[in-house]
């Protein structure tokens, strides 16, 4: 075959061809500049965009045509961001956001008017606990949280005004796995979307619309990003999900904030997103930058071999963890001691993520301990890094929870958060082992201070006999 005859084979096949998903990743959403020739998306760092003229103005404006506005609404940076991503998780598009929680909130508040409820897990990020409990209720949204395990529950909790069931592929920091099919079947029985955030995951590990979910939601400060850089959010639609059964009159029915436009009716499988966009992120204005959303292109470009990375060193370190005398017992679904195991093999067959908590011996004091003596693990609030990072919830992410809520969240008071980079396995091995001593060091002593204090009860002054 000459060079030709296989080009011309490529052109033909190209249309029908269906890409694997490493190929995707680095070619979904975007093509070379076509004035440049630039092979990376470029970063088009503008908030406005020059209007042809006024004619086609007016029909961007009346979303008639789909053209550039201005950036706090659509960018074409963030463009490319959004289709390969929505590319990746199977989806029919996505709009994306300054942070995850802003893509959490606009895709909550897109759904729901003043008097409606919500089912969600309760083993979810303590920030999203917050959100959906008391963020949400200041715009008369209730919440009922559930045990994610128990399909009963989710069933019991939803309500005539229930507007979404909403859970995590695998819960920060619990690890608790979410099966996926059969809460997505008892929403939609009940006529209503699941929406799952993905975010431990990321689409290389799961797509929960291939399970059944109805709308994926990332922060993409994560897996997305890799490196701990910089802060965003996304919401993928999987365009399925049938809007206009009259659960949802606040995507469905004439929007008053946009002279009487049905969303639904007019762009069919884009409604929801159209509405995403055009109503809520124009209005709460949380939009991502272009130069954060280039970071996120080449971000998915890697996400593949990054993801098989963390896995094997989360299993090396889980694996470690397990057989440690000062651990109580490891959270990592990729085991097969945990209760989640089969859950993980059916929907993250390629690893469990990276992300997992543990329950070191002795609580908050040895965890503490533990945490000061680490020199290669990082202390701080993030995950998803190609950087090893370790955070004791209980004291941080998860402060704001009450008692109750903590203990609702899956966290204990010696939980210990880890999220597993791509060093050495032996050096993060080693580094643990540092940790798991000094906290050893910490028990023997506070041993040592309880026994000294129970042999030193007082006794009876000593009789003196004369
Ligand atoms: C699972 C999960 N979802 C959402 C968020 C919120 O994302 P962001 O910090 O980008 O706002 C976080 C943050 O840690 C998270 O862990």
């Amino acid at each position: 075959m000459t060079t030709a005859d296989r080009m011309k084979r490529t052109q033909d096949d190209s249309e029908t061809r269906e890409f694997g998903f490493e190929t995707r990743a680095i070619h979904a959403g975007h093509r070379p500049d076509p004035t440049t020739g630039a092979s990376a998306p470029p970063i088009y760092q503008t908030a406005g965009f020059v209007f042809e003229d006024t004619e086609s103005a007016a029909a961007y404006f009346n979303l008639q045509e789909y053209g550039n506005i201005y950036s706090r609404i659509m960018n074409p940076t963030v463009a490319a961001f959004e289709e390969r991503i929505a590319n990746l998780e199977g989806g029919a598009g996505a709009v994306a956001f300054a942070s995850g929680m802003a893509a959490q909130m606009a895709t909550f508040y897109t759904l729901v008017q003043p008097g409606d409820h919500l089912v969600a897990s309760q083993a979810v990020y303590g920030g999203t606990v917050t959100q959906l409990k008391h963020t949400l209720a200041k715009l008369s949204v209730d919440v009922t949280l559930v045990d994610p395990d128990d399909l009963s529950a989710w069933e019991a909790a939803i309500r005539p005004n229930t507007r979404a069931c909403f859970g995590e592929t695998i819960g920060n920091p619990g690890g608790n796995i979410l099966d996926i099919a059969a809460v997505a079947s008892v929403a939609h029985d009940h006529g209503i979307p699941l929406i799952v955030d993905n975010t431990f995951a990321s689409p290389a590990l799961c797509r929960p619309i291939e399970w059944g979910a109805d709308i994926v939601l990332h922060s993409a400060t994560k897996y997305i990003d890799g490196h701990g850089t910089s802060i965003g959010g996304v919401t993928i639609d999987s365009g399925a999900f049938n809007w206009s059964n009259g659960r949802f009159p606040a995507v469905a029915e004439p929007s008053a904030e946009y002279h009487g436009l049905a969303f639904h009716e007019t762009f069919g499988v884009y409604g929801y997103l159209m509405k995403l966009r055009a109503e809520t992120l124009r209005d709460l204005g949380a939009a991502l930058s272009p130069f954060n959303a280039f970071l996120y292109t080449l971000g998915l470009e890697t996400l593949p071999v990054r993801m098989e990375r963390h896995v094997r060193n989360a299993m090396g370190v889980a694996s470690f963890l397990e057989g440690h005398p000062m651990v109580e017992r490891v959270r990592y679904a990729g085991l097969e001691s945990s209760p989640y195991h089969a859950l993980a093999q059916r929907y993250l067959p390629q690893g469990a993520g990276a992300v997992f908590a543990f329950d070191l011996k002795g609580g908050r004091t040895n965890g503490r301990a533990f945490i000061e003596a680490l020199r290669l693990w990082s202390h701080l609030a993030n995950v998803g890094d190609t950087k090893s990072l370790v955070i004791h919830p209980a004291s941080t992410t998860h402060r704001q929870l009450n008692d109750e809520e903590l203990a609702s969240t899956g966290v204990a008071p010696g939980t210990i958060r880890l999220s597993v980079g791509h060093e050495t396995l032996d050096d993060l091995i080693w580094d643990l082992e540092n940790g798991l001593r000094a906290a050893q060091a910490t028990q023997e002593k506070t041993q040592a201070a309880a026994h000294a204090a129970n042999t030193t009860e007082p006794t009876e002054p000593t009789q003196v006999t004369l």
